[in-house]
């Protein structure tokens, strides 16, 4: 089934907090409709009351491969292809140096940062393809090309999807099937850093002291920007920071 008289569907992973919603209120906006997705699903029933727009929710882990499959082709089946995936479920745990971490949150962290993004781009693909037209986007991270103490696990699974982004790209050539991977810096009003820091609100809340993040909606721009350019126009990569936040330099120990 294809969409040919009905708005464009998204799909979005972590649809329940942070970027994810603001994402969706941003297509929304725009009278896309919206497939919302994550474990969490009151809060989706909650954004979908609020949104004006026709949206569908789906209760969805993304680190089951099984799940995912089931849920995208019930998807395709119930609301047609998908013209855009957007990979925004994601997560980091801690700030320990690697020789202290702890191997279920690595898990944790690559099962949803790495896997669950594969899982669902591998399940829009085959008929983006076929259709010749989707775009994909994926939430990459700046924590991706600049490393700092901690990032450790959390940087590494995020240098894996821009990588992988490029390389998805390079398999889409011949096609208008887009993909962008946009890498923020600093992003306040959401649960990063209430789950990062385990549910320690205190600590969370001292990451953003006395700055201006970027929020969820600056986010949910670019986003939409990237989607916004004609079909002919790829943006590969959006590296965006608050201008209170810039790369540092690099260290050296002195004994
Ligand atoms: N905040 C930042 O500073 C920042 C900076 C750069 C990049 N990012 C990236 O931006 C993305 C969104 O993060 P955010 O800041 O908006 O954080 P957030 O407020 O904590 O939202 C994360 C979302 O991911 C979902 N999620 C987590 N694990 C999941 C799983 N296994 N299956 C399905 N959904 C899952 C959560 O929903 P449920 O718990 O309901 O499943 C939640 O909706 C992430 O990929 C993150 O790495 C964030």
């Amino acid at each position: 089934m294809t969409n040919s008289r009905k708005s464009p569907l998204v799909v979005i992973t972590g649809a329940s907090a942070g970027i994810g919603a603001a994402t969706a209120r941003r297509f929304a906006k725009e009278g896309y409709r919206l497939a919302l997705t994550a474990r969490r699903l009151d809060r989706l029933i909650q954004l979908q009351e609020e949104l004006k727009t026709e949206s569908f929710v789906y209760k969805l882990d993304v680190c089951s491969s099984d799940d995912v499959a089931a849920t995208f082709q019930k998807i395709e089946q119930e609301h047609g292809s998908i013209d855009i995936l957007v990979n925004n479920a994601g997560l980091g745990f801690g700030l320990e140096p690697a020789y202290q971490g702890k191997i279920e949150e690595w898990d944790q962290c690559i099962d949803t940062n790495i896997k669950g993004l594969l899982y669902c781009t591998r399940a829009v693909l085959p008929s983006m393809v076929k259709l010749d037209s989707g775009h994909v986007i994926n939430l990459g991270s700046v924590a991706a090309r600049y490393p700092y103490p901690g990032g450790n696990v959390y940087g590494a699974t995020k240098a894996f999807v821009r990588q992988f982004s490029f390389n998805l790209r390079a398999d889409l050539i011949g096609t208008h099937v887009r993909v962008s991977c946009i890498e923020p810096g600093l992003v306040g009003e959401t649960e990063f850093s209430d789950i990062r820091f385990r549910g320690d609100t205190t600590r969370a809340a001292k990451v953003y002291e006395n700055t201006k993040p970027l929020t969820p909606e600056d986010i949910a721009e670019v986003i939409y920007f990237c989607h916004s350019l004609p079909r002919h126009v790829n943006i590969n990569t959006v590296e965006v920071m608050p201008v209170m936040q810039a790369s540092g330099s690099l260290v050296v120990h002195r004994s």
